[in-house]
């Protein structure tokens, strides 16, 4: 090690006790400064010394992987009931140093709305879960959402409104509990993206904080900006306060179906067949395959691989057994694996609830959809069919982990995702993918050990998918964040050169253009995190 390298651990300390970075100094100055700006704000700061500092923090945390007691924890916890404690807090922010990382509903794959990689970073949780109001207008077929929603939530508030008919909904994610700050700035997939698109694409009007502590609209902030709120990614040109959305129209009736298959019921060349079919059924018609290793129903003490194919589509029953006998008979679809329900029931079933849950379990901000589980996800755009030889690798790779502790989504692609140009808006992945992937691993064991041996497998899997899948770049979604692909420095601070590489996997060639959005709008990169775009100026 050079002398250059030896002494910089000293400067840093130096640094440290000079300038009390790691002290108390910024927290306490950081909260006189909210007090200058309004005496009663303390009530809804919480410090570690607050006794719900812990049960607060954690009732967001959606990866228990980023809930131990080595991940970086914020210095406080900010909950704004009203716009201007956001305003004060960017405000004291800046003018002391500390970082913010927004959350809505805490669903990010890596943590970075509530943690961070870097142990030495001073930041604050500005969790938006108090800023929750759903405003319906059904004559208009528009509502007003605030970022601190959960998608449940808006499901209630579009079915309650519309309840005579039911007949409207939004083009949104399938967990009820992921947060609309979050899910609109990476796009927003779900069950309508064949007819309507993704959420992102369904967006007419924001109200957005910069870091100026300006409030924006659409109109204010001009269509640049407005472009690149709209799946851009999260953290990264301001803070979303609410979206106006738009609604569209759905049967009063839909039908939701699942039919399983494992290997010994021919799930290979099913799935193999769903590849030429999927993208090409009528807009009405999603498919989702969930493939993994299962207990074997047909044989004792054994394990198989079993795909699940689930489906909805925007009609009866009848209607989508007739399109499948025509167009999928392979996959044997019949009555009793469906169900007719409302859209917004919908939702329910393919986030795995019982078929009697009342509509109000999407009101549930508690529920976990992976459990006590940690898990990780990695992505995937598939273009071309998969050969059966591949699906065979597949297995070969599920049969390497327990059961159902590692999977694949297949998500179909096709329809309106194909008319809207990569273009539109920063989410890329367009006209040409077949479906998309996810590749994810659960876990429950504690522990380095156990979770580096299920990441590896993690890595093996995604290896062993790169001849199957997009290339140059090897496309990604922004919304299944995965820090293996690349990312900035541990507090944010970015590159515009390192970025692309990542960025170019998440937005194709949408990257440069958010860049220059985030050089104009907020060049001193004062909303950022590992993954955020980078301002020009960084790289200068
Ligand atoms: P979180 O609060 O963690 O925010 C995610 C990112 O956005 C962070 O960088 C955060 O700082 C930033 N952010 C949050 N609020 C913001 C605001 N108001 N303004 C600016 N930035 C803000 N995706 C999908 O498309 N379809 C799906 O069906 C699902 N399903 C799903 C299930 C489960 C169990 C998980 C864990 C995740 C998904 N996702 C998904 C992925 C999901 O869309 C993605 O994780 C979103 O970013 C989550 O948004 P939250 O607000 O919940 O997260």
């Amino acid at each position: 090690m050079d002398t250059a390298h030896r002494s910089f651990p000293i400067l840093v300390a130096l640094f440290v006790l000079l300038f009390g970075v790691t002290s108390s100094q910024p927290y306490e100055e950081f909260l006189q400064c909210l007090e200058f700006h309004d005496s009663n704000i303390t009530s809804i700061v919480y410090t570690r010394a607050n006794s719900s500092f812990s049960s607060l923090l954690e009732s967001s945390i959606r990866n228990p992987r980023f809930d131990t007691s080595a991940t970086p924890k914020p210095l406080l916890i900010f909950t704004p009931r009203q716009i201007s404690h956001i305003q004060s807090a960017i405000r004291c922010s800046r003018a002391h140093r500390i970082q913010i990382r927004v959350r809505s509903g805490g669903h990010d794959y890596e943590g970075l709305s509530y943690s961070t990689i870097s142990p030495s970073l001073t930041f604050l949780v500005l969790d938006l879960r108090n800023l929750r109001a759903i405003q319906v207008d059904v004559p208009s077929k528009t509502a007003w959402a605030q970022a601190g929603a959960t998608l449940g939530e808006l499901y209630y508030a579009i079915a309650a409104e519309s309840k005579k008919s039911s007949t409207l909904a939004f083009p949104s994610g399938i967990c009820p509990t992921v947060g609309l700050g979050g899910q609109i700035s990476g796009g927003g997939w779900g069950t309508l993206l064949r007819k309507y698109g993704l959420a992102a694409d369904n967006v007419l009007d924001t109200r957005v904080i910069d870091a100026e502590g300006r409030i924006l609209d659409r109109a204010s902030m001009g269509e640049d900006m407005f472009w690149a709120i709209r799946g851009g990614g999260g953290n990264t040109f301001g803070i979303v306060i609410a979206w106006k959305i738009k609604l569209v129209p759905v049967p009063a009736s839909v039908t939701a179906c699942t039919v399983t298959r494992t290997l010994e019921q021919n799930a290979t060349e099913i799935v193999h067949r769903w590849q030429y079919v999927v993208d090409k059924l009528s807009n009405d018609v999603f498919f989702m395959v969930v493939l993994n290793r299962v207990v074997n129903p047909i044989q004792a003490n054994a394990t198989t691989i079993q795909a699940s194919f689930n489906s909805l589509y925007l009609g009866s029953i009848e209607g989508l057994i007739l399109m499948m006998e025509a167009k999928f008979p392979d996959l044997g679809l019949r009555r009793e694996n469906c169900v007719e329900m409302s859209w917004a029931k919908s939702i329910l079933y393919f986030a795995g609830f019982p078929l009697n849950s009342p509509l109000e379990s999407l009101l549930d901000r508690t529920i976990s959809a992976t459990g006590s589980a940690k898990f990780k996800g990695k992505s995937d755009y598939v273009k071309e069919p998969i050969p059966i030889s591949g699906f065979e690798g597949i297995w070969e790779k599920l049969k390497e982990v327990g059961v159902q502790t590692g999977g694949l989504i297949l998500a179909s692609y096709g329809g309106k995702m194909s008319e809207i140009p990569e273009s539109s808006i920063p989410f890329p992945h367009r006209a040409g993918n077949i479906y998309q992937v996810e590749e994810v691993a659960f876990w429950v064991e504690d522990g380095v050990e156990a979770a580096d041996g299920y990441l590896n497998w993690l890595r093996g899997l995604y290896e062993y998918m790169t001849p199957y899948v997009s290339k140059n770049p090897r496309e990604a979604y922004a919304n299944y964040r995965d820090l293996d692909i690349g990312r900035n420095g541990g507090g944010g601070e970015g590159d515009y050169r390192r970025a692309r590489s990542w960025g170019s996997s998440y937005y194709k060639n949408n990257f440069d253009r958010l860049v220059r959005v985030k050089t104009a709008v907020d060049p001193a990169n004062f909303f950022r995190n590992e993954q955020s775009i980078p301002p020009l100026s960084s790289w200068r």
